[in-house]
């Protein structure tokens, strides 16, 4: 099988090829990313040179490309992972995640409508939690619980969610569609909550947290959304949605304290010197207030459970930045430190 992964230099889809090129020699994985300031071609080393691996540069918000793309390798199938992904990069600029988000969905929609007019295909969308907005104290996200995004961000995962179904109902198109809790894990570009906290306590920087704290997420260690995007792509219903999320819900204070202790551990720190470093800032705008999954549905049909506790997950993510300095170094250009200061300047 000839698979297209889209976004598939960035942080989960670089862990998703970095587990599927090596373990399943049968089918051809095509990796097409445009390259944005997330990807990382670094985080793709090991499986550069596999046979059945071919990386492609192309912007999926492009329509030329992806019909070239479809042209040049007539895919089976389609793993969509490519979009802009940080909630309080598209408050600042939200053109650009309509463009990759919807615009990128809608095209890749189209050309496969276009394509698989025979045999057997699937598009699987990956996409967020974030679509069904905040929950209040109780109560956790499922297949069936309404749309309400918050931020433009999951406003964009929304509209995609919305055209796969659509192309699904109304020209036939064999969709799956999984909406995902926080992931964290290696090869994370540190400008979401878990590695940026690791890096600055690593070298003693302040801690911001938004508000109090108390806004709580539901943490997937990556690997285990990989396996599981793995399993509704082979045996998932057609047409079927499926949530996925780790049953470890934490607020962001206790979070960030968590990764004070183990940076401590494994470094030789004293955890009140890390801890010390925290700081309130001004809370993000539509900031929601929790997210929860139950992922019964996905448990009960295709057996997925989460594998690595929050506590062994967090090490082993602690433990791949301090051994991937140079990773970490790629990653830190100057349009980097450009969005840290933007972001944070106007914060504290
Ligand atoms: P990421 O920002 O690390 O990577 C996204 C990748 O998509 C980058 O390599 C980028 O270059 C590429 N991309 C963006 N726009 C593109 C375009 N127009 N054409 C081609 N490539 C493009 O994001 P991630 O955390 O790996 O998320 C991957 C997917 O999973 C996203 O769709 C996201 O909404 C979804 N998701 C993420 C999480 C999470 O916690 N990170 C949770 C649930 C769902
Ligand atoms: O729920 C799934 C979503 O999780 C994905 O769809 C998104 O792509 C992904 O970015 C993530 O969104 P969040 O906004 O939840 O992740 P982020 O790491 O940006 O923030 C996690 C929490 O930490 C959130 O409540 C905001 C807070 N935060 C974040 C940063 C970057 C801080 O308090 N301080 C920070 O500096």
């Amino acid at each position: 099988m000839i698979i297209v992964v889209t976004g598939g230099a960035g942080f989960i889809g670089s862990n998703l090829l970095q587990s599927l090129v090596p373990r399943f020699p049968e089918h051809h994985f095509v990796n097409v990313d445009k390259l944005g300031y997330a990807a990382n071609l670094q985080s793709l080393a090991e499986i550069e040179n596999a046979p059945n691996y071919t990386f492609e540069q192309g912007d999926i918000a492009d329509r030329t490309a992806v019909e070239s793309l479809f042209e040049r390798h007539a895919p089976d199938a389609v793993i969509h992972l490519a979009a802009e992904s940080h909630v309080d990069r598209s408050i600042v600029d939200p053109g650009s995640f309509i463009q990759s988000n919807v615009v990128g969905t809608f095209n890749l929609l189209d050309v496969c409508r276009n394509a698989w007019v025979t045999g057997n295909h699937v598009f699987h969308h990956v996409s967020t939690d974030e679509v069904f907005g905040s929950l209040g104290a109780d109560g956790a996200f499922h297949e069936e619980t309404r749309y309400d995004p918050s931020s433009p961000y999951s406003a964009s995962k929304a509209g995609s969610d919305h055209l796969v179904r659509a192309y699904h109902r109304t020209f036939g198109l064999p969709i799956k569609i999984t909406n995902c809790s926080n992931n964290y894990g290696p090869r994370q570009f540190p400008e979401k909550l878990i590695p940026l906290m690791i890096l600055n306590a690593v070298e003693r920087k302040p801690l911001p947290i938004y508000g109090r704290g108390a806004n709580v997420r539901d943490w997937l260690y990556v690997g285990d959304h990989c396996d599981a995007i793995w399993e509704v792509f082979t045996r998932g219903r057609l047409g079927e949605t499926y949530v996925i999320g780790g049953r470890a819900e934490l607020d962001n204070l206790t979070v960030v304290r968590s990764i004070c202790r183990i940076v401590a551990e494994e470094t030789g720190a004293p955890t009140d010197e890390l801890e010390a470093l925290v700081r309130f800032v001004a809370d993000r705008p539509g900031h929601d207030l929790r997210y929860a999954i139950d992922p019964s549905h996905i448990e009960a049909e295709l057996g997925w459970r989460p594998r690595e506790t929050f506590e062994a997950g967090l090490r082993k993510t602690v433990r791949w930045y301090l051994d991937n300095g140079t990773w970490v170094d790629g990653v830190r250009t100057g349009a980097y430190r450009e969005w840290i200061a933007r972001n944070y300047d106007r914060r504290t």
